[in-house]
C-alpha cells in the first residue's frame, strides 16, 4: 500500500513571514488530516529556515524546489543538495516544467541533481509532462518515456530508492484546466508500466507518482481516488493553508 504523498510547492511565492503564518494556520488543521498520509512543503530557499522551525516536532516533510549536483563549490547562486538537507529538508524537486521551460533544464542535468540527491540522502520528486502540442499530436508517451530514460539513464535501483515521479502535464499546470481524472490515471498507469520495465514490479509498485496541475479542492478526491494516482503536487492552491487542508483532506484512502 502506498502512503499518499501531498506536496505543497509554493514556487517564488511567500517569504519567511508568510511561510511562519501559513504554518500556523495550517497546524490548526492538523487535526483533520487523515493518518497515513504525508505531506511535504516546498517553500523558496529563503523560507527554509522559517519552515523546519514552525513545523519542528511535526509530521511534516520540507523540501527543496532545486539543487545542484555539486556538493560545495564555486557556482553563485546555487544550492547543493547537501545544504538543503543540512537545512532539514528531506525532499527536492527535479526537473519541474518551469525549470525545463526557463532555466534549460536537461534530461542530463535532470539525472545529474537525481544522484545528488540521492547522494544527500534526499528523496527526489522527478517531474515529467508533456505540452499541449505534444498531446495533441499522439506524442504524450513519447515525451514521457524520452523524459524518463533520459533522467534514468545509467542510473540502478539503489540510485532511485524512495524517488517520486510527478506526472505535470504542462497545458494543466496553472491554466486551471485540470487533466481529467481518467487522463491523470492512464498516464499515470503508463508511467508505473514503464517504471516496470526498467526496475521491475516490486520497484514500480512501491513508487508513489503525483499529479500536479490545476489540483484544488474541488477536482482533488477524484483525482486522488484513482488506483495509480498516489498524491498530488499542487502549486496555487497550496498558497492557502485552509485550500492545502481541503486537498490533504481528500486524500483518505478507505
Ligand atoms: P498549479 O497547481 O498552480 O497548476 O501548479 C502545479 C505545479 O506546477 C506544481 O508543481
Amino acid at each position: 500500500m502506498r502512503a499518499p504523498v501531498l506536496a505543497a510547492n509554493w514556487k517564488m511565492n511567500h517569504g519567511p513571514r508568510e511561510a511562519e503564518s501559513f504554518a500556523r494556520d495550517f497546524l490548526a488543521g492538523w487535526h483533520t488530516v487523515p493518518s497515513g498520509v504525508e505531506v511535504v512543503v516546498i517553500p523558496p530557499f529563503v523560507d527554509l529556515a522559517a519552515a523546519q522551525a514552525a513545523f519542528a516536532g511535526r509530521p511534516i516533510s520540507i523540501g527543496g524546489q532545486n539543487c545542484h549536483w555539486e556538493s560545495i563549490g564555486a557556482f553563485t547562486g546555487e544550492i547543493s543538495a547537501e545544504m538543503l538537507a543540512a537545512s532539514g529538508c528531506s525532499y527536492v524537486l527535479v526537473a519541474h516544467s518551469e525549470r525545463r521551460q526557463y532555466f534549460g533544464e536537461t534530461e542530463e542535468s535532470a539525472r545529474k541533481r537525481i544522484l545528488a540527491a540521492h547522494r544527500a540522502g534526499l528523496k527526489a520528486i522527478l517531474c515529467v509532462g508533456e505540452t499541449l502540442e505534444q498531446r495533441d499530436r499522439g506524442e504524450m508517451e513519447k515525451v514521457l518515456v524520452s523524459q524518463l530514460e533520459g533522467g534514468f539513464l545509467g542510473l540502478g535501483e539503489g540510485d532511485v530508492a524512495g524517488l517520486v515521479l510527478a506526472y505535470e502535464p504542462v497545458w494543466a499546470i496553472g491554466t486551471g484546466r485540470n487533466a481529467t481524472p481518467q487522463q491523470a490515471q492512464d498516464a499515470h498507469a503508463f508511467l508505473r508500466g514503464w517504471l516496470k520495465g526498467r526496475f521491475g514490479p516490486r520497484y514500480a509498485e512501491a513508487t508513489r507518482i503525483q499529479y500536479g496541475g490545476s489540483v484544488k479542492p474541488e477536482n482533488a478526491r477524484e483525482l486522488l481516488g484513482q488506483p495509480d494516482i498516489d498524491g498530488a503536487l499542487v502549486g496555487g492552491a497550496s498558497l492557502k493553508a485552509a485550500s492545502f487542508l481541503k486537498i490533504v483532506q481528500a486524500a483518505s484512502r478507505p
